[in-house]
């Protein structure tokens, strides 16, 4: 069957933007609060009504669909055959929690694994970073440019620091000298939204050790549009379905970024 792209794209849309309402909303009262797999990865009451809202729209509106989503939709799915919706239903959820700002709702449209739509909404600056493959990239309607070639002296990454408080080594391949050598490190506790920050230009490049396919699907469709590089460590596709480290960058960067974290391959963060 022929999907219709753009038809799919705008109904997400909507559906987004309802989600957006209810988290806005949800700030004014007090969260129940979870940990899961260790203290600091929080998840509320919301993540699980968001991802609800968007999984029973999308199945009871297209049937023959999947729905992968990082709480509960599909938790059985091994295969990218027909259509898939990855979703991350709030991501920066610790934003959420401790700032009320800087959090996203992440959704991808995969096709017999080729990402087909990104959609990554930045609920409390109103920002809409959407795109449709071979179609471009787009942030609140405006097409976003491809990118040119860059070099690390000149680059801002987006970093969590906590990467750098595991490193013990230094020298030439360290991320620390990564870091003296780039132009500033910016961490905005949000992975779908510093690869957003990627695709618009605002970060020259991205990198994290370990990312699930909800935190970067919608991301990757995006910068495949702007030429961003986007692989793991190893300069291999990430999967739609298994954890992925990650290195987004500008052409030129992406090769001198490998270098210093090529190594970390083993790294058992
Ligand atoms: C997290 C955020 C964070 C990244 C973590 C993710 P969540 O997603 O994207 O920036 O460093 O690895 O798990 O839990 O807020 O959806
Ligand atoms: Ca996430
Ligand atoms: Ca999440």
């Amino acid at each position: 069957m022929n999907e219709n792209w753009v038809e799919v794209k705008n109904t997400a849309l909507k559906w987004i933007e309802e989600a957006g309402e209810m988290l806005k909303d949800s700030l004014h009262d007090s969260l129940s609060v979870n940990t899961k797999s260790n203290p600091n990865d929080l998840v509320t009451e919301m993540d699980y009504k968001i991802e609800r809202y968007l999984t029973d729209r999308i199945l009871h509106t297209f049937p023959d669909h999947k729905v992968l989503g990082e709480e509960e939709a599909g938790a059985d799915i091994q295969s990218t055959d027909g259509v898939l919706w990855i979703i991350d239903p709030i991501d920066g959820t610790t934003n959420f929690v401790h700032q009320k700002f800087n959090f996203a709702i992440s959704v991808a449209v995969v096709k017999d694994g080729i990402g087909q739509i990104g959609i990554i909404f930045n609920v409390m600056q109103d920002e809409w970073f959407t795109a449709i493959a071979g179609e471009g990239a787009y942030l609140n309607g405006q097409k976003l440019a491809s990118v040119t070639e860059t070099d690390l002296p000149e680059a801002v990454i987006g970093l969590n620091g906590r990467w750098l408080a595991r490193e013990k080594r230094s020298g030439e391949q360290s991320l620390h000298t990564m870091v003296r050598k780039s132009r500033s490190v910016r961490s905005y506790g949000s992975a779908a939204i510093e690869l957003a920050y990627v695709a618009c230009g605002r970060l020259d490049s991205y990198i994290s050790f370990r990312l699930s396919p909800w935190d970067y699907a919608a991301g990757l469709v995006m910068l495949d549009e702007v030429g961003i590089i986007t692989t793991d460590f190893q300069k291999r596709k990430p999967s739609f379905l298994e954890k992925s480290k990650i290195l987004a960058a500008r052409p030129g960067l992406h090769d001198q970024l490998l270098h210093y974290v090529h190594n970390h391959e083993g790294f058992d963060y």
